[in-house]
């Protein structure tokens, strides 16, 4: 008899019928930080529950592999994962994984994202000013998607009028079990004709940056070198993706479920509309508290005592990043809103090597928008439940029916 329903933390199907499984690992932090568990149909593997194992693996890169897959997937999907070595920075280890990195990280600094401000601000306000003074609205869809996914489609180089293509291509990527968002019940079919067709999309943005280079991201990996070579073509795609899809589903993530939570903690809204200042560790705050990025996966590249465990040469470990976020031992009442929180060492955004490298942009771009949000809504409410992705990576909202009404607001010209 399992110590927890492994069905709970790893089937994308329970994460929307359930919700992240909280209990669950709650005993698991108790009673078994480091636990083997099985699924038919699954790999077996080692769910890491505790900030300190979690953090002890992710600080040894050479130890702890990403490479051949960093997410968990069913054995049936396996194959399809073999067969498209399509090669992003998440998937690759020490010494590939600094010098690929390289190319993205100046774009993404504190001060080159200080650049796109400008472009972020704008997008938040006519978001927010569009809600009008009162309505109803699928705050997801309408706001938390849109919101980001604006910002990534103008840094990669993808007009406006591209962005539902973009949206429906990401939805179908993160939703490949979910029913409704699903492009095929069979996967296989779905993701290669999905991989198709962004191929073919980010081929031409990339052949047309190559040509006539611009100020954006998309020229940064266009035109990018390594050890003095043009960046290889499954790798130039590889960052397409990995831009695209790590940088929007999260923040939409981050932005759907933040609203959400400051529902359920309505004094810890009315703080953050009465001090703006506050914005800074309130995002790292919805961050730990949503965890929009619930799991990563590494691989052991040799036998390894952890938590008193004998971890094995080709194991799986599964680092359950929601669940650190709320540990015990390391936060103070985790269960808790707290806007304030600091200091604040969640997990939200991974550790040691594989760090979020879009931490400076996501936390621009919600701050942004929760900035106007706040302090434009006077009343909010849900009007129906929200519903969740089925996805054991991204188990985000995908639609929260919500009321609302403004405050009148003067608003400089
Ligand atoms: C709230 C929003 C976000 C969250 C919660 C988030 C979370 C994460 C997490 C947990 C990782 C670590 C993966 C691992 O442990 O292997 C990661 C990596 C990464 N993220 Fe984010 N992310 C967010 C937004 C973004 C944005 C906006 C971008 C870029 C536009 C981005 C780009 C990346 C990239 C490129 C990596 C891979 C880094 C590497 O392997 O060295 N992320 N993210």
């Amino acid at each position: 008899m399992s110590l927890v329903d492994p069905r709970l933390l790893i089937d994308p199907l329970a994460y929307a019928e359930h919700g992240y499984p909280w209990e669950a690992w709650a005993t698991l932090r108790r009673e078994a930080p480091v636990h083997k568990l099985s699924l038919e149909g699954w790999p077996d593997y080692w769910a890491l529950t505790k900030h300190d194992e979690i953090v002890e693996v992710s600080k040894q890169p050479d130890i702890f592999l990403n490479a051949p897959g960093m997410v968990m997937v069913e054995d049936r999907d396996d194959e399809f994962r073999q067969q498209n070595p399509i090669r992003t920075i998440i998937n690759m280890d020490p010494p590939d994984h600094k010098k690929y990195r390289k190319i993205a990280s100046p774009y993404f600094t504190p001060r080159a994202v200080g650049n796109l401000q400008g472009l972020i601000d704008k997008t938040a306000r006519d978001l927010v000013d569009g809600m009008g003074e009162e309505g109803e609205m699928d705050f997801i869809t309408e706001i938390a998607s849109i919101h980001p996914l604006k910002i990534i489609a103008r840094i990669l180089g993808v007009p406006e009028e591209d962005e539902p293509f973009i949206l429906r291509l990401t939805n179908e990527l993160f939703g490949s079990a979910d029913p409704e968002l699903q492009r095929s019940p069979d996967r296989i079919e779905a993701m290669t004709s999905l991989f198709g067709e962004f191929w073919e999309y980010f081929g031409k943005v990339m052949a047309d940056r190559r040509a006539n280079p611009q100020d954006d991201f998309a020229s940064v990996i266009a035109n990018a070198k390594i050890d003095g070579e043009p960046m290889g073509e499954l790798e130039t795609m590889g960052y397409c993706l990995i831009t695209f899809t790590a940088g929007h589903e999260t923040t939409r993530g981050s932005i759907g479920g933040g609203l959400a939570a400051l529902m359920e903690h309505p004094g810890q809204m009315a703080k953050w509309a009465a001090d703006p200042e506050l914005t800074p560790t309130a995002i790292d705050e919805i961050v730990r508290y949503v965890t929009p990025v619930n799991h990563m996966v590494r691989t052991a590249a040799k036998d390894y005592e952890l938590g008193g465990q004998q971890i094995r040469e080709g194991d799986k470990l599964v680092l359950f990043y929601a669940s650190a976020n709320r540990d015990e031992d390391i936060f103070d009442d985790p269960n808790s809103l707290i806007l304030d929180r600091n200091p604040n060492r969640h997990l939200g955004f991974g550790i040691g090597e594989h760090f979020c490298a879009g931490a400076n942009l996501a936390r621009a771009t919600s701050g942004a928008l929760f900035r106007e949000l706040v302090a434009a809504l006077d009343e909010v409410e849900l009007t129906g439940t929200p519903e969740r992705t089925a996805s054991t990576l991204v188990p985000g909202l995908k639609h929260m029916p919500i009321r609302y009404r403004m405050r009148r607001r003067a608003r400089a010209a």
